[in-house]
């Protein structure tokens, strides 16, 4: 069965994209079918991995995840209805598929207010091509609005990257709860897949505090292994390739250290 892993948090800037981008690497390099969704308005997976150029090509004839969840103002889908097979970007990283994303998911849920089976229009439209996947990763934004709430109802899975701030483990806690909420309202299976401590600065004792607090509160959830802040993350990401093309052994070791943790984890 194809595994779905949500990336969530409600705060940005906490690592959600380059996880993502690079876990989606990291399957695709084990040899894994993989299928990276970026649902975020922001559209940041779609630009760290085929940039502003393609992704404007993309829009124009092929159209974004913003047709797959039905936005009306959509510049991309030009009145025509698209299918999973027509949005899907081939190839963008090795064994690694996109579905690219577009700020017209901004609105959506202005769009879907009054839509029937409005959380599940994601799952549906890729009911015809979840086989062809080992795995799926889901890029969200950072809010449980209508497209995260679509990336969650066909999870199996999900990831919560966090940073070292003392409001994380409080805003991690909300965020749980609330996902197992929405999980029991649709009557549907989600599994953590882990908490990932992620852009790490420099040794500070109020870091060190919050990190302890995570791990008493969410003991095995926290995954053991972490990512630093790095400049290499986001070098790798300005030119389209993942952490593991880059020449920093250093953000590449902690990724791998991540990424196979986070994927034993989600296996099982
Ligand atoms: N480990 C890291 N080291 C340095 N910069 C990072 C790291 N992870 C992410 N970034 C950068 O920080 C910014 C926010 O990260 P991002 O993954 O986009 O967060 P989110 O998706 O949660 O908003 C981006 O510019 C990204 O390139
Ligand atoms: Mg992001």
């Amino acid at each position: 069965m194809t595994k779905v892993v949500s990336c969530i948090n409600l705060k940005g800037g906490v690592g959600k994209t380059a996880l993502s981008v690079n876990f989606a690497a990291y399957c695709g390099i084990q040899g894994k079918k993989t299928l990276l969704v970026d649902l975020d308005p922001q559209t940041n997976a779609t630009f760290s991995t085929i940039g502003v150029k393609k992704w404007n090509d993309e829009v124009k004839s092929n159209g974004t995840v913003a047709d797959l969840l039905g936005a009306k103002k959509h510049t991309s889908a030009q009145g025509v209805e698209k299918t999973a097979h027509d949005v899907i970007v081939k190839d963008v990283f090795k064994n690694v598929d996109l579905i690219p994303s577009h700020i017209d998911l901004f609105t959506v849920d202005l769009d879907l207010a009054s839509a029937r089976f409005r959380e599940t229009k994601l799952k549906n439209a890729l009911k015809d091509v979840l086989a062809d996947y080992d795995i799926v990763i889901c890029d969200c934004p950072p809010n449980l609005t209508i497209p995260t709430q679509n990336a969650l109802a066909f999870s199996t899975h999900y990831a919560v990257p966090v940073t070292l701030d003392f409001l994380s483990a409080i805003g991690v806690s909300l965020l749980v709860k609330r996902v197992e909420e929405f999980g029991q309202d649709l009557d549907h299976d989600l599994e953590q897949a882990g908490i990932v401590i992620s852009r790490v600065g420099r040794p500070a004792v109020h870091r060190e505090e919050t990190e302890a607090t995570l791990r008493a509160q969410f003991g095995d959830s926290v995954l053991e292994n972490i990512i630093k802040e790095r400049a290499s993350v986001s070098t790798a990401a300005q030119s389209n390739v993942p952490i593991f093309s880059s020449s920093d052994n250093l953000a590449k070791d902690e990724f791998l250290a991540v990424c196979e943790e986070l994927l034993e984890k989600i296996e099982g």
